[in-house]
């Protein structure tokens, strides 16, 4: 049975993949895909946002998702603002809440925040009037990474469904993975997580996943290997004995790719640790790895989302409902 398209995301703020309902990923993802055609054309500019105010929050580094917020919010006709935690009053002792209260005063009408506070972006959604995107809280989600790689496996094999999808490396530390368990969940991909021990959180497999250590039997015909970076930054003491042993188990190569289905496709979030997690040549086999295709998805994600929530947002200026 297939049920009808929803005609509009039902929500206001993006703070999880997590309780989100399979047509509400769908609806972003069609959206997605009309943003993709738009950005490989010359003129990328659209009038969607046009009068909206975009804050980008950045408490924690980032390449490929701060760029693409504020591409995306651009591409849409939004005033983009770059708040740098490193140059804000954040530095002199504010906290999260009064810099979020300073903020709101000036009327934004989206808030992108990425924070190493597990639960940051949802603390933030209670105290402003606009729309909040969880853009990465801790090692809890991030919930237009998981779309953007869903984006990027749906368009290469047409769909999610039935997917055996294998996420490898440092689970434990990553919002990436679930995020990514969630909504594969939802769509019906099967997934499996792989990583030493020390590197699984405990009771994954309550997120109804199944469970390895042992990395080709985790690969043993998959579509997709998803692999994710040691999160060094995260760990308080040493979780795996050395870089090069870490590689012989569990740093994608040729060989232990051999195990996957012959046309199964690399992914990484990035940024790729090369030599860690992943060879270099795997990272970089044109015939197998999706990793720019992602970077380029993003994009077209994130455009998605800031085009459906702010459509929630009233035209006149007032306070929106909860
Ligand atoms: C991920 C993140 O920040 O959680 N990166 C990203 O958003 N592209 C994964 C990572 O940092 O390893």
């Amino acid at each position: 049975m297939t049920l009808p398209r929803l005609a509009s995301y039902p929500h206001r703020h993006l703070l999880g993949i997590e309780g989100l309902a399979p047509d509400a990923i769908e609806f972003l993802l069609d959206l997605a895909d009309e943003y993709v055609d738009l950005n490989r054309q010359v003129d990328k500019k659209r009038g969607t946002l046009k009068g909206r105010t975009q804050i980008n929050l950045f408490f924690e580094t980032s390449t490929r998702t701060s760029t693409s917020f504020e591409l995306a919010g651009k591409r849409l006709g939004a005033d983009v603002i770059n708040m740098s935690v490193a140059r804000s009053a954040v530095q002199k002792g504010e906290t999260l809440l009064d810099t979020a209260m300073t903020l709101n005063a000036m009327h934004p009408d989206v808030l992108v925040i990425r924070h190493q506070d597990s639960g940051a972006a949802q603390l933030l959604a209670q105290k402003v009037s606009g729309s909040v995107i969880n853009a990465g809280d801790g090692t809890h989600e991030h919930p237009t990474q998981a779309l953007l790689d869903a984006l990027t496996i749906r368009r290469r094999r047409g769909k999610l469904q039935g997917q055996i999808v294998a996420i490898c490396g440092d689970i434990l530390h990553s919002r990436v993975a679930r995020s990514n368990i969630h909504l594969l969940n939802a769509m019906g991909a099967y997934v499996r997580v792989v990583g030493p021990p020390t590197l699984l959180p405990t009771a994954i497999e309550r997120l109804g996943v199944e469970v390895h250590t042992d990395m080709e039997k985790a690969l043993d015909g998959a579509d997709i290997v998803m692999m994710l970076r040691l999160q060094l930054e995260r760990m308080q003491g040493a979780y795996v004995p050395s870089f090069r042993e870490y590689f012989h188990f569990y740093g994608l190569d040729h060989r232990k790719l051999a195990h996957a289905k012959p046309d199964a496709l690399i992914m990484h979030p990035g940024p790729m640790n090369r030599g860690v997690e992943i060879d270099s040549l795997v990272a970089d086999d044109i015939n197998r790895s999706v990793i720019r295709e992602q970077v380029e998805m993003g994009v077209a994600v994130r455009m998605a989302c800031l085009d459906a929530l702010t459509r929630h947002l009233p035209d006149t200026g007032a306070e929106p409902a909860p």
